[in-house]
């Protein structure tokens, strides 16, 4: 499963990119207002710390002012990724680009039928959100469940990205059902590498140590 973390905190993306472990990075419209930086700027750096997908979303809610904001962004960078709405104008969009070549990234979706919509519009991602379907009352990692069933039996090629994780059992559930791509922010990635018998092995070893009077080197 590919890991992308869902910020436009730089310093926590160069931090996280360090590791390894980052597969490309999610942003939306709230996170920038968040970072208290410029949208265009923002997206420029974070392009040049990670190789893979950048999501940048269009905040237009027309088709053809969805296209003009995607021809200003994808011009960023060739690892930027469109971000559109599960709408009808969305799809337009969608279905615009990625036949020209560029990625898109379909987000808020909350339900299997609305997956189906994306695949069939040639979606690159489609963006569940299981936090927020958690919230509502709903099972998030149901929707992860059938959308994955619906894309195997269509053999669809879009990437189903579990978005709005909030804690380590959302991951871990994620991978067990398949899904190609997570996002998730920085402390729930940090998290996953969290053990109390990693922690309470490691004091130990360094306990006897230290009693053994050594250095390395
Ligand atoms: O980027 C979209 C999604 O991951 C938002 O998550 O926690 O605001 O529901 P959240």
């Amino acid at each position: 499963m590919k890991f992308f973390v869902d910020t436009a905190d730089t310093a926590e993306i160069r931090d996280l990119a360090a590791t390894g472990l980052l597969d490309g990075v999610t942003t939306n419209p709230s996170l920038i207002h968040k970072s208290g930086r410029q949208f265009l700027e923002v997206v420029k750096e974070i392009c040049g710390i990670v190789d893979g997908p950048v999501s940048a979303e269009v905040v237009a809610l027309d088709h053809e002012t969805m296209m003009k904001e995607a021809e200003i962004l994808r011009k960023i960078a060739d690892n930027v990724c469109i971000k559109v709405p599960l709408t009808i104008d969305g799809l337009k969009t969608c279905k615009a680009l990625t036949s020209d070549g560029t990625q898109v990234n379909v987000t808020l979706c909350f339900s299997a039928n609305q997956a189906l919509l994306a695949a069939k519009a040639g979606a690159t991602f489609i963006s569940p959100f299981v936090g927020r379907h958690d919230d509502n009352g709903f099972d998030g990692m149901q929707l992860i469940d059938d959308i994955r069933l619906i894309y195997d039996n269509y053999a669809f090629d879009t990437e189903i990205l579990v978005a709005s994780v909030r804690h380590s059992i959302h991951v871990l559930e994620a991978a067990k059902i398949g899904a190609d791509v997570m996002t998730a922010p920085p402390a729930v990635i940090k998290s996953l590498f969290n053990h109390v018998l990693t922690e309470k092995g490691i004091a130990a070893f360094m306990a006897d140590w230290a009693k053994t009077g050594q250095t390395i080197g």
